[in-house]
């Protein structure tokens, strides 16, 4: 959603402010801006629409200085517009933020009351006034003038702030939205030592300049200037937050000669798979380590998995492999739902949330409330230090590197291996896997990289599959056991980036409705891999074929029936049943990556969406 950097240095601001925000172009947006200091005042320049838009206002209204922010804006109050674009001003203050004011309406109208006008319809603009009001109080200390205009707003936000009187200053703060400081220099400096610090919302935005953060927490403000940091905490007190180091190489979130992002993450899958699986399998130990986790797995009576989207695609996956390989029970829920909805958490409860980001709302949410039901946590994620990840008592990483495309495909594979590490972790415990099974399970997820290029190499195959079917209007895909999650992840991926209506069903409810959808115009997925479900499935698909639905179907090596049957058949490698799903679902984030192309839509930033959805 929303992106926020800042820079406080030597260099001219406004090139890599322009150059940070590039890189949280995937998060989605539909405005941009910047404000920079020139050493006298603030400039600010916004545009509607892609960023290339506000370089080309740049070109017109050149801002010089050293010290800025920028902003990318995904409207949530007020339409895309330049005047809903942050920066927003109020008299010397300007401010960029990401979030939402929950308590909007009450301290617009208190401040209309008080004869403020509005340039905005935004509730950002908000800040704007309320700091401008607290300086005036609060003249030489930007930070607490900051911090005492927040008292009384109720929300999410990270926001940061520019005032004419302060040149080389920015004061950021976070609550409930992702902010971290970037320290210019070499690992051992002291901060600021090179006399540069940046601010942002997403790692991504300072990664070609530093690699040394610092997490703000909820309830800190904090004063970045070129010579260093100061932060303070909800009570006003100054603390030390610790610095980490982030190991992702910058070149790691750049497309290498692809095409788009989605199609470099897609191939980036083997790899993804080897580095999730990396130092977690104990071949000779017959055990998985999941970074030293430690779940007192005897006193777990239930598992309640809550995320989101694909993520919750990989959650349901997630409750057959566990169910299957460790005779837990476990819940699957929608975050959404879950928070809403008086949850019952008992003794023996464990929470796991499952988010790529990190950072989705309702995740985060909705791990906060189970957690206040005293209910135990792990969270699965992808970003180090994340909100989510912070949240939880435990976490256990997934290494599948920045995911830049909107629509989740690396990120869904290293979740559903991390899934089946976790299986097998608790089905030891419990007592259900003896270790010739966890051998032999531990041995097939070793070879899935390898099974994973094979795959890839279909790549040709999806094309032509691409282009037989991209004009259908609607799609129905259909699975059962473990393939109803990728037929619910496959139908997610096309309607993202190709916009085509498609429909994920548990084949079993074929006849309890979507067959009325069937005729010679609807090309129908089928999952029909080797294993206990397989004869349903291919009836299912027979009635398909009965009404002249027309057949893609997804295959094991070897199998000429299916073959037989469908109108195009994608043939994969023979592989435990629960690790089919990582296989299957590459060729269907193929299929739809291609129609995508073919009908030329922005793949990797399709309409309407973003990458992390930090507002419920
Ligand atoms: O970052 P998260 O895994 O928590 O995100 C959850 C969903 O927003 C995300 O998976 C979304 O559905 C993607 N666009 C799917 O491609």
């Amino acid at each position: 959603m929303c992106g926020i950097v800042g820079y406080t240095g030597h260099h001219e601001a406004a090139p890599l402010l322009l150059e940070g925000l590039r890189r949280l172009e995937y998060r989605g947006y539909d405005s941009a801006g910047v404000a920079v200091h020139d050493g006298k005042a603030t400039r600010i320049v916004r545009a509607e629409g892609k960023l290339s838009r506000l370089e080309e206002q740049l070109g017109k209204t050149p801002v010089t200085g050293s010290c800025g922010i920028g902003h990318t804006r995904w409207a949530t109050h007020g339409r895309p517009s330049e005047h809903n674009a942050h920066p927003h001003r109020q008299g010397k203050v300007s401010v960029v933020h990401n979030g939402i004011i929950e308590n909007h309406l009450q301290l617009r109208s208190r401040l209309q009351e008080q004869g403020r006008r509005f340039d905005s319809d935004t509730d950002s603009e908000i800040f704007a006034h309320l700091i401008e009001q607290e300086v005036e109080r609060h003249g030489s200390d930007l930070r607490l003038a900051v911090a005492r205009a927040l008292d009384g707003v109720k929300g999410t936000w990270a926001i940061c702030v520019v005032h004419d009187d302060h040149p080389g200053e920015i004061v950021a703060a976070r609550n409930n939205a992702p902010l971290l400081l970037g320290l210019g220099g070499e690992a051992n400096a002291a901060p600021g030592a090179d006399g540069e610090n940046f601010v942002a919302s997403d790692v991504a935005a300072m990664l070609s300049h530093t690699r040394r953060v610092v997490d703000l927490f909820d309830g800190d403000t904090a004063l970045v200037t070129r010579r260093g940091i100061s932060v303070f905490d909800a009570e006003g007190e100054q603390v030390q937050r610790s610095e980490r180091y982030i190991d992702w190489s910058p070149v790691a979130a750049e497309k290498q000669g692809y095409r788009h992002f989605m199609l470099k993450e897609i191939h980036e899958q083997p790899r993804v798979i080897s580095d999730t699986l990396a130092g977690r399998v104990e071949m000779d130990r017959a055990d998985v380590n999941l970074d030293g986790l430690d779940l007192s797995v005897g006193s777990l009576k239930r598992l309640t998995i809550l995320a989101c989207g694909t993520s919750w695609h990989a959650g349901l996956a997630g409750k057959y492999m566990i169910e299957q390989l460790a005779r837990i029970p476990v819940e699957v829920d929608l975050a959404s739902e879950f928070r809403y909805r008086d949850p019952i958490v008992k003794d023996g409860d464990l929470v796991i949330a499952i988010s790529q980001s990190g950072e989705t709302a309702d995740t985060l949410a909705a791990l906060q409330e189970a957690r206040r039901l005293g209910a135990r946590s792990l969270a699965i994620c992808n970003v180090v230090g994340s909100s989510i990840a912070r949240a939880s008592e435990h976490v256990i990483y997934t290494h599948a590197g920045p995911e830049i495309s909107v629509a989740s495909t690396k990120a869904f594979t290293s979740q559903l291996t991390m899934l089946t590490l976790l299986a097998i972790y608790l089905g030891k415990r419990t007592g259900h896997l003896d270790e010739a099974r966890i051998r032999t399970l531990l041995e097939g997820l070793s070879a899935l990289p390898e099974h994973a290029t094979n795959v890839l190499g279909q790549l040709a195959a999806m094309q032509v599959v691409a282009r037989r079917y991209m004009n259908a209007r609607d799609f129905l895909y259909l699975g059962r056991g473990l393939g109803y999650p990728v037929a619910l992840e496959g139908a997610l991926k096309l309607k993202e980036v190709s916009y085509v209506h498609a429909e994920g069903y548990a084949s079993g409810e074929l006849k309890h409705g979507p067959i009325a959808l069937v005729d010679e115009e609807l090309p129908v997925v089928g999952i029909a891999l080797a294993g206990p479900g397989y004869d349903k499935v291919v009836s299912n698909l027979e009635e398909v074929r009965a009404r002249g639905g027309k057949i893609i179907a997804l295959g094991t090596v070897g199998d000429s029936h299916i073959a037989g049957l469908a109108d195009d058949v994608i043939l994969l490698p023979s592989v435990n049943e629960v690790l089919q799903p990582i296989l299957a679902t590459i060729p269907l984030q193929l299929l739809a990556y291609h129609i995508a192309v073919l009908k030329g839509t922005d793949v990797d930033q399709p309409r309407n969406l973003a990458k992390s959805v930090t507002v419920e």
